[in-house]
């Protein structure tokens, strides 16, 4: 570790090498604690300091962005087939109340609970996502909660989708009297009701989609994952009947190993397995769910929308912060127009706007990739828990090893993702 200065100044590593080598060693660490949402999963970074710094960068940190006036503002209120939420920029506004708070939601999983975990610096909770030509409605807990009258939400996919289930109900959790709700935390399947309402916010663990046999009881090591391409059933089940359900994918297949990819059941052992390159499996399962969607979604009575990648931010050189230690101590956004890291993969952004692009039920994207890339100063980093239990002093002083990039605090950037889907609603 000890090695950095050495190897700066080299030739730049090309971005694939960087990202494979940075998610290479995320460890998944997994407890069997019933109590809280125990399909958690924290990514760990084990190793890899050396090259992450050994890239060379040239561009320094950008000026921040000021509150801006809104004077002359000509943007219109959003309209989905005027505007695209995806290109804007953050900005600061101090008198934002976030709507709750990891003290007063009583849902926030403590891998996401930021001050509860000790952390100070507090400006990360005061930015606002304002799109380049219109207006992001406000979150208005009263209007979410009309609009899902009588309906079942169900967000499915990993703990980043998990995050944003738990956003999702703290706002607009405290619009609810306590004795008109209840949360039923289950392994894999958790149920949250808004009683006078008749709705349901419900989250269903499935961090690859199709089946694996890292499911229930997740296994640490990558190698060992094998995933069922062709099959997604198991989990569908509990799909059918939903009202409104939000997919995500990503980070799970991003361990810079080839995905063993197995075909049919598990019958011959689970040595058919082929090894394919993340992105060639990543493709074929998400055939295998948008045939399911296809086949058994009826367009007008289900609505189906699907999170695109979360960005990680594991190398803080590509931000031009050649000092730094992935996202820890970032207390700023990136202000860059269009910054893009090496943690979010574009042809796995394409192959998935590829397969729904083909697909009979129109699936709508919340595209939330651009505006979390610029939130280097949002993630959990080592305000955070692992394996059940929060880090330790020594731990939080080796932020190398133990800072979470891939994970937001909550209250966070996944509120803005809400937001975003709350407009879409
Ligand atoms: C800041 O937020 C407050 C409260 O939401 C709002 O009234 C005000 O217009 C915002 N100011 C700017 C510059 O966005
Ligand atoms: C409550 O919603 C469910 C669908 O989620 C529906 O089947 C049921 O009829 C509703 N009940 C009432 C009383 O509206
Ligand atoms: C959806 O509604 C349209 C118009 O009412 C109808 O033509 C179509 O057959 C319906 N589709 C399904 C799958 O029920
Ligand atoms: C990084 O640290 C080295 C010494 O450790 C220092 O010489 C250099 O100026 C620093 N670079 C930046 C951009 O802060
Ligand atoms: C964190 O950043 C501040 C400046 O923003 C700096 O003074 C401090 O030394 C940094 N802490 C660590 C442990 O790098
Ligand atoms: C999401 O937005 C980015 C631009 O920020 C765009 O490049 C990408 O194609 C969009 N993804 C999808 C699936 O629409």
């Amino acid at each position: 570790m000890g090695t950095h200065k050495n190897l700066r100044g080299k030739v730049p590593l090309s971005i694939i090498t960087i990202f494979v080598c940075a998610l290479a060693f995320l460890v998944l660490l997994y407890t069997e604690r019933i109590s809280f949402l125990s399909s958690g999963s924290i990514f760990r970074f084990t190793s890899c300091s050396a090259k992450l710094h050994a890239a060379k960068l040239k561009k320094s940190r950008d000026e921040y962005i000021k509150p801006i006036s809104y004077a002359d503002d000509d943007r219109f209120e959003f309209d989905p087939e005027e505007c695209s939420l995806a290109h804007g920029k953050w900005v600061f506004n101090r008198s934002v109340k976030p709507l709750y708070s990891d003290r007063t939601c009583p849902y926030v999983d403590s891998q996401f609970s930021c001050v509860k975990n000790g952390r100070l610096d507090s400006d990360y909770r005061y930015w606002q996502w304002q799109p380049d030509d219109c207006i992001l409605p406000r979150f208005d807990p009263q209007i979410a909660l009309r609009k899902l009258q009588g309906k079942r939400l169900m967000f499915v996919g990993d703990s980043l989708q998990r995050g944003q289930w738990q956003s999702f109900v703290c706002l607009v959790e405290s619009a609810i009297p306590q004795r008109q709700k209840s949360m039923k935390q289950g392994h894999i399947h958790s149920v949250f009701k808004a009683k006078e309402y008749n709705a349901t916010i419900e989250f269903y663990w499935a961090p690859f989609l199709v089946e694996s046999n890292s499911d229930v009881h997740i296994i640490a090591d990558p190698k060992k994952r094998i995933l069922k391409v062709d099959s997604v059933a198991k989990h569908a089940k509990y799909w059918t009947g939903v009202d409104i359900v939000v997919f995500n994918s990503y980070v799970w297949w991003m361990s810079g190993l080839k995905i063993k990819s197995l075909w049919g059941s598990f019958a011959n052992g689970e040595d058919g397995y082929e090894e394919l390159d993340a992105i060639v499996s990543y493709r074929i399962g998400l055939k295998t769910w948008a045939n399911w969607v296809d086949s058994n979604i009826n367009p007008n009575k289900t609505r189906v929308f699907f999170t695109t990648m979360s960005p990680t931010h594991q190398r803080s050189a590509d931000w031009g912060n050649v000092n730094g230690t992935r996202c820890f101590n970032e207390t700023k956004p990136i202000s860059k127009k269009r910054y893009w890291g090496s943690g979010s993969d574009k042809g796995m952004m394409s192959t998935v706007a590829g397969v729904v692009e083909r697909m009979k039920v129109p699936v709508t994207f919340i595209n939330i990739t651009q505006l979390s890339e610029y939130r280097i100063d949002a993630h959990s980093s080592i305000y955070t828990e692992m394996g059940g239990k929060l880090l330790t002093d020594e731990e939080k002083a080796d932020p190398l090893h133990y800072a979470d990039c891939i994970h937001w605090c909550l209250p966070g950037v996944p509120d803005t993702w809400n937001q975003i889907f709350y407009a879409h609603l």
